[in-house]
């Protein structure tokens, strides 16, 4: 019989076995997988969706009368559903489709392009990803909008006391991730999506991070944007989503035109399509769409409160292992923190150590994580990141431990 903390955990080992790609060897050696903020491994149940889709259906969908143009279609319009219930938005054509977090986060600056004007502020935090700065720099280049920052502290939090300053300038629109890709920090979003409302501010929250970790309710935060990749939770590359409330998507312009986003189109004039066509001009990433849904059924099969509950442990553990290292300094030590462990070791350079850890078989990120700003923070060129999933182990922590240890024998 199941006991309660069965019923309350996962077992690591049997969805271990869901992950071809776990099994096997890098340089000889077991894979240990811990890059998984820069993207996710993609289990079996996800790939045999791709596969089917390329087998059995495969076509163009929403203009074709033919039956795998019809279950093409289906299973694509399915999909925006499945995402839909997963982030509790009001109608599933406030969900968009894009290309990932990346293109999402575009999109709502280009529209923004026709709503700013010189002189309005938009915040920024100090803990984003190039994807959720630079597009609004571009953006200011073109409006003359001013981008102000929320400042971050040591320990890797946003200032909340400097934003409540920041937000007296009456800002137009926020942008901040839920959590830091380089830092694991978890951002105070519901505070933040609150306070910016009283002054009028719009909120656009970039979720790539969260969303391998934390169940969002759209409509409970009462956000205007809300943005993400399905490869950060065990789907493809190339696919992601926009979520924005109605009155948002009906306020800004397309993005991109083309078919499939028009309703009428003569040399005089062309009308738009509804809602969410507006927004998907060209062929989309069909196959795509359909493994983000089969990966968030993936996902909730499990349940995001053991797989929260799991990574901590992860998290827990592996910064106490970490720790007792020499010479080890972990960045980024928020008190809300997800499995997201940035580090360098006196003496060695990131670059180095994680060229010689992959020699073990062990994947991990080096550099600045897109985040340079972060970086330029805390003064160093880049960290060591290792990022942990709910398909990892206790036993591979250990084995990132003794890789480490073995990589300060031989440079240090
Ligand atoms: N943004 C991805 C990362 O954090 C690529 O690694």
């Amino acid at each position: 019989m199941e006991t309660s903390l069965q019923k309350n955990s996962i077992d690591v080992h049997e969805i271990r076995k869901d992950f071809p790609i776990l099994n096997r060897k890098v340089n000889g050696k077991p894979l240990v997988y811990f890059d998984n903020a820069a993207t996710s491994q993609t289990p079996q149940q996800v790939i045999d969706v791709i596969a089917q889709y390329y087998s059995f259906y495969n076509a163009n969908i929403h203009r074709g009368v033919h039956q795998l143009s019809q279950e093409a279609t289906d299973k694509y319009e399915c999909a925006r559903q499945t995402i839909q219930t997963h982030f509790n938005a009001k109608h599933s054509h406030e969900i968009i489709f894009t290309s990932g977090t990346t293109h999402s986060i575009n999109l709502v600056a280009h529209g923004f392009g026709t709503l700013l004007k010189k002189g309005d502020v938009i915040l920024v935090s100090a803990l984003e990803h190039h994807s959720n700065i630079v597009p609004w720099q571009m953006l200011c280049e073109k409006t003359a909008a001013l981008l102000k920052v929320i400042p971050m502290t040591q320990e890797g939090e946003l200032d909340m006391h400097a934003f409540a300053a920041l937000l007296k300038l009456k800002p137009k629109l926020v942008f901040v991730n839920h959590i830091s890709n380089a830092l694991g920090t978890i951002n105070p979003i519901r505070k933040i999506i609150n306070q910016a409302h009283k002054v009028g501010a719009a909120v656009l929250i970039d979720g790539a991070q969260a969303c391998p970790h934390i169940k969002s309710d759209v409509q409970s935060l009462d956000v205007d944007f809300y943005v993400t990749s399905a490869h950060k939770m065990c789907g493809p590359t190339g696919i992601g989503m926009l979520y924005a409330k109605e009155a948002w998507l009906k306020k800004l312009p397309p993005y991109q035109g083309g078919g499939e986003m028009i309703s009428d189109v003569t040399f005089d004039k062309t009308t738009y399509a509804d809602l969410p066509h507006k927004f998907e001009a060209g062929t989309p990433n069909v196959c795509g769409g359909i493994a983000f849904g089969a990966a968030i059924d993936y996902m909730n099969a499990i349940g995001f409160d053991k797989i929260a509950a799991y990574e901590h442990k992860l998290l827990e553990y592996a910064t106490k292992e970490l720790l007792a290292i020499e010479g080890l300094k972990i960045y980024g030590t928020a008190k809300e923190k997800t499995s997201v462990i940035s580090f360098n070791i006196e003496g060695i350079h990131a670059y180095d150590l994680g060229t010689i850890i992959d020699k073990l078989g062990i994947a991990i990120r080096t550099g600045q994580h897109c985040a340079q700003p972060i970086m330029d923070f805390y003064g160093i060129p880049g960290t060591a990141r290792a990022s942990f999933a709910f398909y990892n182990t206790f036993e591979e922590i250990d084995a990132l431990v003794k890789a480490i240890k073995r990589a300060q024998r031989m440079l240090c």
